[in-house]
């Protein structure tokens, strides 16, 4: 018999399960939608470990309904904003993530993000697409140059850096707003420190890149917004509600920002049809670390996360909430 008992709130890539199996009873929502709270309720009772995804929200209540043998929350995700950690951590259960395997493709698509909106060319994919594209002219569909320009980075962690060190390339200017300076980065990497205002003011993109947390919630509102240049382009990969996002729709439409590009939104999926009516916002659908092979490696530490919870091997886990070692 398996000594464990393991819920997998989705279907995940690669053979990481094929391991999970030898230790214990996995369990694997198949469905095409996701779980429903009250459906993920009763899926994860009598649970040792879960692996969870974003958009499952992991609340006290379901913590209390997988029972006394939870002792591992995978999320399947480098942020962990969708777990309530403080009760998790109160109930001595691990939570892990899935840091570094994501970080350069995450970056990856912030560039795409950054570069389609400086150049215009979802409206240009349109416009070529249905007809509408009449003859090559000097003042047809301009954008901005990308190159030589400043970018301004908020939160200069791992996947921030990685945007940062592509701007180099680019011979930019690169800027950084973080909760604790870096100076090994700023000499090594040519960054520069400012503070948030510093920051908006002096910067033609800005790209945000801190977690979801009670300080980084609307860090990015009307007053943040108002401190940008006209000509500057905003662009978030990271979370929906770092930026607020009517006071976003209403800067756009002022011109008070020239464009926005945004992977996440404050509800997702996102159906916000003042967003979709601006002709100068990208949009992709949360799509960061989604290519086949950052997506296989992530689920692979996933498996590894909660494998190794579960037969006790901490040292080799990536844990969110490690001070819950010193209760097991
Ligand atoms: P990370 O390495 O932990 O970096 C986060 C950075 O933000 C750290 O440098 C941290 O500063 C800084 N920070 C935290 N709170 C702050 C605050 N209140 N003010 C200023 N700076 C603050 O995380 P990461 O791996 O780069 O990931 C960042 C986020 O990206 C994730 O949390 C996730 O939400 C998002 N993400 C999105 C996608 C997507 O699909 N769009 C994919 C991957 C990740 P310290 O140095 O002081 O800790
Ligand atoms: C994606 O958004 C992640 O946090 O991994
Ligand atoms: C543009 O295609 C050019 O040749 O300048």
């Amino acid at each position: 018999m398996a000594q464990f008992r393991v819920y997998v709130t989705r279907k995940i890539l690669g053979t990481g399960l094929d391991r999970l199996r030898k230790i214990a009873n996995v369990i694997i929502h198949s469905g095409s939608k996701a779980l429903s709270p009250q459906e993920l309720l009763a899926s994860v009772k009598d649970c040792d470990g879960l692996i969870t995804m974003l958009n499952d929200q992991i609340t006290s209540e379901i913590i209390d309904a997988a029972g006394a043998k939870l002792r591992v929350i995978s999320n399947h995700a480098v942020g962990f904003d969708n777990i309530d950690v403080a009760y998790a951590t109160r109930k001595s259960i691990l939570v892990t993530n899935t840091p570094d395997v994501l970080t350069e493709t995450t970056a990856d698509l912030t560039w795409a993000l950054l570069m389609a909106a400086a150049r215009r060319l979802i409206e240009g994919d349109h416009i070529t697409r249905t007809g509408q594209w009449q003859e090559w002219t000097p003042d047809f569909l301009l954008g901005v140059d990308v190159h030589h320009k400043t970018l301004g980075i908020i939160g200069l962690g791992r996947i921030g850096l990685a945007v940062a060190k592509r701007a180099l390339g680019f011979e930019m200017r690169v800027l950084y707003y973080n909760r604790t300076r870096r100076p090994d980065l700023e000499s090594q990497f040519h960054l520069e420190y400012r503070s948030l205002e510093e920051l908006l003011r002096e910067s033609d993109f800005v790209s945000v890149h801190v977690p979801r947390t009670r300080e980084t919630t609307r860090l990015i509102g009307r007053d943040q917004l108002k401190l940008m240049k006209p000509s500057a382009i905003l662009i978030n990969a990271a979370r929906g509600s770092i930026v607020d996002e009517t006071a976003l729709v209403q800067a756009l439409k002022e011109s008070r920002i020239k464009a926005a590009a945004l992977d996440v939104y404050q509800e997702e999926p996102t159906r916000n049809q003042a967003l979709f009516n601006l002709p100068n916002v990208v949009l992709s659908p949360h799509l960061g670390s989604a290519t086949l092979e950052t997506r296989t490696k992530m689920a692979d530490l996933a498996v590894d996360n909660l494998l190794y919870g579960l037969t006790k091997q901490f040292d080799k886990m990536k844990i969110v909430n490690p001070s819950v070692l010193k209760q097991l």
